[in-house]
């Protein structure tokens, strides 16, 4: 089996093709997935990304698709895992409810406020962590444990996924001198403003930033018009991937790793393996 994890972070198996736009490992090949991948067509049986799609903006986040179906054999999987859009919204209209109706019960209170930050935190945060991040450190322990019934293991905290190589730490010497002076220069142009907008904009190039979020039906419309078929919502240890739970990707002994995703595999269908140009835009054009 030849398998491909994109964007695989610091979860990945050693089984696998990994790579990121940050090597974690020596068994993570570095790559900036917006130049495509970096194999030929029909070399994997199957292609897996877990909270990779949504840090893309929806047209770039169709090429990587794109791209995703080009590398895959005939037959062959693509798993996707992406915070779950409409369970996150029913989560947070049930406890808008609830917090509504008990407004001095702290615990729905917090569950609220939970909520609403999960819903919007990661696509307008302007600092590493953003408030979620904060919430999490001044939250008690009765509140810890709803987040975790929400984010599972991201409670602990990603940190830093790079190896602090030498020439990783020239390469972040010499960025972060660069941006000190674009800073002076944008700060002597444009004043202050363009200097908070240039910090801003810095920010939400890093990665951290979600720029859409998807559903069931979402998902199952984007990978239709794709060509793929099968289209299923699955659990995090539920694959057609031989073997997946053993891989530890998406669950471990300890149940699923991020509980809020939204598990979807579908498959490459032959028709899609005929259509070697997929139209431009075909999600577009179908909406
Ligand atoms: C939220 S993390 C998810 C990591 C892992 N897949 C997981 O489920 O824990 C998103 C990952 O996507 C990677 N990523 C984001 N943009 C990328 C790009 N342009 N090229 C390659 N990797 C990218 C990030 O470096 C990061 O490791």
């Amino acid at each position: 089996m030849k398998l491909l994890n994109v964007g695989c972070g610091r979860r990945f198996h050693p089984d696998w093709t990994n790579i990121d736009l940050v090597a974690s490992s020596p068994e993570v090949r570095e790559y900036d997935l917006r130049k495509g991948l970096p194999f030929p067509d029909g070399s994997f049986d199957a292609v897996y990304h877990s909270h990779v799609l949504e840090h893309l903006d929806p047209t770039s986040a169709e090429e990587m698709l794109r791209e995703c179906v080009r590398v895959l054999k005939p037959e062959g999987v693509l798993r996707i895992v992406v915070p779950d859009l409409e369970g996150i919204a029913r989560e947070y209209l049930r406890t808008l409810e609830s917090a509504a109706s008990d407004r001095d019960n702290p615990a729905a209170v917090f569950s609220h406020q939970w909520m609403t930050r999960e819903l919007l935190d990661q696509m307008c945060r302007q600092k590493l962590g953003g408030e979620m991040g904060q919430l999490m450190r001044t939250s008690h322990e009765a509140e810890q444990a709803y987040i975790y019934s929400r984010i599972g293991q991201e409670l602990g905290g990603n940190g830093s996924v790079g190896r602090k190589t030498i020439w990783r730490r020239v390469k972040q010497l010499t960025l972060s001198l660069r941006k000190r002076i674009a800073l002076t220069a944008v700060s002597v142009i444009e004043g202050s403003s363009g200097r908070m907008a240039y910090r801003e904009a810095r920010f939400r190039q890093s990665g951290e930033i979600h720029r859409w979020m998807y559903d069931r039906v979402s998902l199952t419309q984007l990978v239709q018009c794709l060509g793929l078929e099968s289209a299923r919502v699955c659990s995090a240890s539920e694959s057609k991937i031989p073997g997946f739970s053993s891989y530890g990707l998406d669950s471990d002994s300890n149940g699923a790793r991020k509980p809020d995703s939204l598990f979807f595999e579908s498959v490459k269908s032959t028709a899609a393996c005929r259509q070697t140009n997929f139209p431009q835009s075909n999600l577009r054009s179908a909406a």
